[in-house]
């Protein structure tokens, strides 16, 4: 099936839930409007991963770096807990886990409400919407509007990101006329001899369209891409396209692909593309769907900007939730939370080229105490941590996180999957698909090594270093922190993670 986005449909689903939802908790979650201050220590509230302070949040914006901080916009509903009217929220960081939230960058106004989209440091001032001679950061959003569509739209800052002027003679690009036609994702693409242009990669229903500028403002179309083969079972969003040079120093492009419905495991998720760039065109490489995360909570994600080549890593955050039941998780006075940063990176296996997304090393410095785990079961001490273990057996092992109520997740690595049931882990009613049985195939892969980062309502597994990743939120009644572990080497560690509040 594939369907435009409409927001209305997801408030119907979220009055219809409302009606047959079986615990008071979870009701009251769904009509709680968010006029109480954060605390940051709310249940369920993640510890070190970046939530709003209160209301609405779903995907990730305009995630830029400059003069040593992180950017992160994301898509805000001020006034309340599910999907409404869009903003552009923005906090700073600069190490992506500890976040200053700012004002709200980007408001609604008479073009429409501002979806999803990126933002770039215009170096050169191509744009002229520089002051005094600096580089201008620039916002490249959707405008949403009933009536005129999706349009794109330009705003920019000269104060680092902290105060937003929408460009006069928006939109920049106008809407053929197609409902879904959005999320912007723009870099800088460097033709080699001194000179260059911006490409924009943008979701058009279920294709992904490239224009191209010299200034940001004026775009010229240059190719469609939709391979029959991809993956089209919903509409196409959020993607984005970058190089990485592979172990053998080979550029690839990699396009990523946000698509709602279509997910391996249900609901929203993220397939991407391997191949070639050429300025105008891309061509992927083989015929293999990929997703980037078999998890069900980690969807429109994209990459940062402007990362300073002495860095060199291409850093990613996906929002880490589900469109199957994001407006409906029992969460009070926000709702969802990002994933953890990863950075992505090439590797080879049986003749294809696939993306590993690794944990970013910041996250060691939230280390806190470390213990052994040298026992089959294991009492953990607090539910921030990552858990670093060796399976025994190779593809034969189970992990286990229980509490004393009878709640539990499971994690089972067979010979060709991996399953993942949180169907007994605590709050799981408010929506059926969310007791679903996850399962990633292993296509060959040998499991060596697992690493868990558990947080206060999330789970993310990294299978060999992150050659396979399952993002997934859950919401039990008590930690969950009595360890069962079959197949696994009897010299794991457990490190305990500091709060970033
Ligand atoms: C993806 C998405 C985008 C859109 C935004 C609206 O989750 O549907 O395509 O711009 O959310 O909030």
């Amino acid at each position: 099936m594939k369907t435009s986005f409409n927001p209305l449909i997801y408030l119907l689903i979220l009055g219809m839930f409302a009606a047959c939802t079986e615990s008071k908790k979870e009701k009251q979650a769904e009509l709680e409007i968010p006029n109480s201050e954060p605390a940051f220590d709310e249940t369920y509230r993640p510890q070190y991963h970046f939530t709003p302070p209160k209301s609405w949040m779903n995907d990730p914006n305009g995630m830029v770096y400059l003069d040593g901080e992180y950017h992160l916009f994301y898509q805000h509903n001020p006034d309340s807990n599910v999907w409404g009217p869009m903003h552009w929220g923005h906090a700073v960081s600069t190490d992506m886990l500890h976040w200053e939230h700012l004002p709200i960058a980007l408001y609604p106004d008479s073009l429409g409400t501002i979806f999803s989209g990126s933002a770039v440091i215009d170096k050169g001032n191509t744009s002229g919407l520089g002051e005094d001679g600096k580089n201008p950061m620039i916002a490249i959003f959707t405008y949403h509007h009933p009536e005129k569509g999706q349009t794109q739209g330009i705003a920019f800052s000269n104060d680092k990101g902290r105060t937003w002027t929408k460009y006069k003679n928006n939109p920049v690009l106008n809407n053929p006329g197609i409902p879904d036609f959005r999320d912007p994702k723009v870099s800088w693409y460097d033709q080699g001899n001194g000179t260059g242009k911006w490409i924009m990669t943008l979701a058009v229903k279920d294709k992904i369209s490239f224009y191209s500028s010299p200034n940001l403002i004026d775009w010229e179309h240059e190719s469609d891409f939709s391979p029959s083969w991809a993956s089209y079972g919903g509409v196409w969003e959020c993607p984005d396209l970058f190089p990485l040079t592979d172990q053998e120093g080979h550029e690839k492009w990699v396009l990523l692909v946000s698509i709602n419905p279509g997910g391996p495991n249900g609901g929203s998720a993220t397939q991407y593309f391997t191949g070639n760039f050429d300025g105008g065109n891309f061509t992927a490489d083989g015929k293999d769907v990929k997703w980037i995360d078999y998890g069900a909570d980690n969807y429109a994600g994209v990459t940062w900007s402007d990362i300073p080549k002495t860095d060199g890593r291409r850093l990613f955050l996906g929002w880490m939730s589900n469109w199957l039941y994001a407006n409906i998780v029992p969460t009070t006075i926000w709702r969802s939370a990002m994933t953890l940063p990863r950075k992505l990176e090439l590797y080879h296996f049986e003749g294809k080229d696939l993306l590993a997304s690794r944990p970013v090393m910041e996250v060691k410095t939230l280390y806190g105490n470390s213990e052994k785990i040298e026992a089959k079961s294991h009492l953990l001490r607090d539910e921030l941590f990552h858990l670093d273990l060796k399976t025994a057996n190779g593809n034969r092992a189970s992990i286990k996180f229980s509490n004393d109520l009878g709640e539990e997740v499971l994690l089972h690595i067979e010979q060709n999957k991996v399953i993942f049931d949180r169907s007994k882990s605590g709050q799981v009613k408010f929506n059926e698909a969310f007791q679903a049985i996850h399962e990633a195939p292993l296509n060959g892969l040998e499991i060596n090594d697992i690493d868990i980062y558990s947080d206060k309502s999330s789970l993310e597994f990294f299978f060999n270093d992150g050659e396979l990743v399952l993002t997934e939120i859950l919401f039990p009644n008590s930690p969950l922190l009595k360890l069962d572990l079959e197949g696994i080497e009897n010299n794991g560690e457990v490190h305990y993670l500091n709060s970033t509040w």
